[in-house]
């Protein structure tokens, strides 16, 4: 049995005198924290702390959120991924806007009813911005807990989920959650890791069932991971005189909304080589005679599939003649190539920008 209030009194303490200065942390306005947790969901504070500061230069609170167009709201967040959490925290704003008074609620139990916020999400919003004692849950304290009490079901299988929030539940004391759920985060992400953790530096070690038997090293338990698929495609610049063709993506599905090179995928069993593909495609945006020059491969990694983008451009006398099935985008422009920086292309396309200036470039996948 874990001593509560030593183990509490130790974290904390550590917390004080280590914790990282991050922006977040620094303020107690709960549309910020939100913010934070929002952009925190998958995504490491180092690549984090620049977005969080411009986005809320740009939109300042919930008022502005609730009221910015979609195009400026995929820009603050080009880059970042997982779009689908920007639009909720558009659509969540709206509904506290629209339907509560513009105030954001204090508990869990309401914030978990707003788009975009899972039980994790709410806890770590109510207990930092308004102290309640609800204890979070991501990857980084289920590490800390399955090494803590030596729990052997695997972190991430979902049956596991029921027993590791029990554990984060029974651990919690009532003074100061915010700050317990943050030293819980932080001594995850900086001595509890994956691999090799830093035991030496741990101020709970004395607590820690896995230390006690030198057995750090088994925790987490964690099952295979599936193999994920390649998947191709091909993407084409269409230019004539110093301009581009770019198509937003329809607004379901993955990385709605999002500009790109007009793009296609293909299964490769159907064609023999990627210039056969690439041709074919042409042939079907109704550009016969296949001008396309080679720029780049790309590759790039998804949650549940790896990209290969096989790149070209094609000079056109005039993007009116590309005609692309309607559909595959939600609109098309036709923009001088030194705009792109205006629009919000996804990862994978933003990858092309740099090839387009120098032509010969290529790597195998
Ligand atoms: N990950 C998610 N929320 C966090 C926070 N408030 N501090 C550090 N890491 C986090």
């Amino acid at each position: 049995m874990i001593d509560l209030n030593q183990f509490h009194t130790k974290l904390l303490t550590w917390y004080r005198d280590e914790a990282r200065d991050l922006p977040w942390r620094r303020t107690t306005d709960p549309y910020a924290i939100w913010l934070s947790e929002i952009m925190l969901q998958q995504t490491r504070v180092s690549t984090v702390i620049p977005y969080y500061h411009r986005f809320l230069e740009t939109l300042p609170d919930v008022a502005s959120l609730a009221a910015v167009d979609e195009e400026l709201l995929l820009k603050l967040w080009e880059g970042l991924g997982y779009y689908r959490r920007v639009r909720n925290f558009r659509k969540a704003a709206q509904r506290v806007v629209n339907d509560m008074d513009g105030i954001i609620p204090d508990s869990s139990r309401e914030l978990q009813k707003l788009p975009g916020i899972g039980r994790y999400t709410a806890a770590a919003i109510a207990s930092i911005a308004y102290g309640e004692c609800s204890p979070v849950l991501d990857g980084n304290v289920k590490r800390v807990l399955s090494r803590l009490y030596t729990i052997s079901a695997p972190i991430n299988e979902t049956r596991s989920e029921k027993e590791y929030w029990d554990k984060a539940e029974a651990l919690m004391v009532q003074s100061q959650p915010g700050d317990y759920n943050q030293a819980m985060m932080e001594l995850g992400a900086r001595i509890c890791i994956p691999r090799s953790p830093n035991c030496a530096a741990c101020p709970v070690k004395d607590h820690c069932k896995a230390f006690s038997k030198g057995k750090q090293n088994h925790f987490p338990v964690k099952t295979g991971k599936k193999e994920i698929p390649v998947r191709t495609a091909v993407s084409v610049v269409f230019e004539t005189d110093g301009h581009v063709l770019i198509g937003k993506r329809p607004s379901n599905g993955m990385l709605s909304g999002l500009w790109e090179f007009p793009t296609k995928f293909y299964e490769a069993s159907e064609n023999d080589t990627l210039e056969a593909a690439t041709s074919s495609i042409l042939t079907s945006w109704g550009i016969s005679r296949d001008a396309s020059q080679f720029v780049v491969n790309i590759k790039h990694t998804y949650s549940h599939f790896t990209l290969h983008l096989h790149v070209v451009r094609c000079s056109v006398d005039s993007l009116e003649t590309v005609s692309i099935n309607s559909g595959s985008y939600d609109k098309l422009e036709k923009i001088p190539l030194d705009h792109l920086e205006k629009y919000a292309f996804h990862t994978a396309q933003k990858k092309i920008f740099s090839h387009l200036q120098s032509r010969q470039e290529s790597f195998d996948f």
